[in-house]
């Protein structure tokens, strides 16, 4: 049984002060510690690790990064290690995202690097894959899919304990209000898993989580997290938010028996 990991990914928005307004919020929205309550993390820019650190403490909410650098120091202008980051007690850190591929020219390759260091240092990489919609329209998702896990994951030993978490993310759903169907997400989460299951074994396969990611919001989420491969998800826009992410988070622990 997989328990569900709802993960905020703030992107380049708020500051400190938004930061800590954001946990007083959240905070006495969730209910006590339950069996069935969601792990629970906030991904927010490095600079505000250190007021998430503060704020989240001793809560049932975790704290990861966006990013790291697969080198464990160094010349590296700009740049945020494994180490720094596990210096601030975050636990995990997402890898790959499309706006990274997209924007910082990261590739499949980098994304292998960057998760060995992660699991090597300590930190559970959250891998993110997924299409776009030029790809899906040509019938390329599975092929690319597959790509980015045999990839993104060559050289890594993702084990049988969860440490790893893949996202699916389909790039044309990202930001856009127009979140996948449940039947698309689940049938991608499904070739995911199979994928392990060939390379890895079925034991790491039933491990490993697989958060949904792209657009999921309040109205959509108990949908997309009924569906037996979906672990949970990796939120943009209702994660900026403690009502909505909140939310999502109810609707998690409503279905933890899934
Ligand atoms: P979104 O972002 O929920 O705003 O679509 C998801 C993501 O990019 O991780």
């Amino acid at each position: 049984m997989r328990r569900f990991l709802i993960a905020g990914n703030w992107k380049m928005h708020k500051t400190v002060q938004e930061t800590e307004a954001f946990a007083a919020d959240l905070l006495p929205r969730l209910s006590a510690g339950s069996a069935s309550r969601p792990d629970i993390l906030i991904c927010p820019g490095f600079p505000l690790l250190a007021a998430a650190h503060k704020a989240f403490s001793g809560s049932a909410v975790s704290w990861g990064a966006q990013n790291c650098h697969a080198e464990a120091g160094g010349a590296y202008t700009g740049e945020v290690s494994v180490e720094m980051l596990k210096s601030l007690d975050c636990t995990y850190v997402i890898i790959g995202h499309s706006e990274r591929r997209a924007m910082f020219a990261e590739t499949n390759q980098s994304c292998a690097a960057k998760i060995k260091a992660a699991m090597s240092g300590g930190l559970k990489p959250i891998y993110c894959v997924g299409e776009t919609l030029e790809e899906r329209r040509g019938n390329l998702t599975n092929d690319v899919l597959q790509r980015q896990i045999v990839e993104g994951l060559d050289g890594v030993e993702p084990g049988v304990d969860g440490v790893l978490t893949i996202a699916y993310e389909p790039v044309w759903a990202i930001g856009t209000g127009l979140a996948a169907t449940s039947e698309m997400a689940e049938e991608a989460h499904a070739f995911i898993r199979a994928q392990l299951r060939d390379k890895h074994g079925e034991k790491t396969a039933e491990a490993v989580r697989i958060l949904y990611g792209g657009s999921m919001k309040p109205g959509n989420a108990a949908d997309l997290l009924k569906r037996p491969n979906v672990d949970g998800g990796l939120i943009g826009g209702a994660s900026l938010e403690a009502e909505s992410f909140a939310a999502i988070i109810s609707h998690a622990e409503a279905l933890a028996e899934h």
